[in-house]
């Protein structure tokens, strides 16, 4: 069986992006290293705002050379000669079934992260916390049920970033 990790930024007050979407606040030690991770994953899984986010903003799509996932409701893909796949039907199904075959990183954002986590699909989660408060924004949790999780490791970037990676559950 492979594994999903997901690798996410968060502010102190529990938000990865502002209301409009700006990842502007992030360090660029931060953009880095998820750049970093992004570029090791064997394959990428992403909800449909964060793959709509990153086309918007990054000039087009930058993983040419490996999967991705894309889970919606929708077919509203728009790189499809980019080795982008849409999920549309049964998605956490497919995603089940995909686990079995690859490793996937998930990259965002807070939507599927949630829906993962309550269907047991993120085996871990490593959280950058950024020491800064938004005030709101895009959460990373939404309405998540009362669940515990168990550190694995926590440590201080140089930017006073604390790196903690969670395993969701046994
Ligand atoms: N701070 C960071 O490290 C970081 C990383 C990545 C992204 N981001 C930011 O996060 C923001 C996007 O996050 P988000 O929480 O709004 O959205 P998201 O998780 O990227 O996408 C949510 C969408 O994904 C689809 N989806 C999610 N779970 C599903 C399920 N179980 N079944 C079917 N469809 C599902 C739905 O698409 P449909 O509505 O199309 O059905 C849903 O509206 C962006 O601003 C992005 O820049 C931040």
């Amino acid at each position: 069986m492979k594994q999903i990790k997901a690798h996410i930024a968060v502010s102190l007050d529990g938000f990865i992006a502002t209301s409009d979407n700006e990842l502007e606040w992030l360090p660029n030690e931060i953009k880095s290293i998820l750049n970093e991770q992004y570029a090791i994953a064997d394959s990428l899984l992403m909800g449909a705002n964060t793959y709509h986010y990153i086309f918007d903003h990054w000039g087009g799509w930058p993983y040419t050379n490996k999967q991705t996932f894309v889970v919606s409701h929708h077919n509203t893909n728009i790189t499809p000669n980019c080795r982008v796949k849409f999920l549309v039907n049964k998605q956490l199904e497919e995603i089940y079934k995909l686990r079995h075959k690859t490793n996937l990183l998930v990259v965002g954002g807070g939507n599927l992260i949630t829906t993962l986590i309550k269907a047991k699909l993120i085996n871990y989660i490593t959280i950058y916390t950024v020491p800064k408060l938004l005030g709101k924004g895009i959460k990373l949790f939404h309405d998540i049920p009362n669940c515990d999780l168990k550190l694995i490791t926590s440590n201080i970037l140089n930017s006073n970033i604390i790196c903690s990676t969670y395993q969701t559950y046994d």
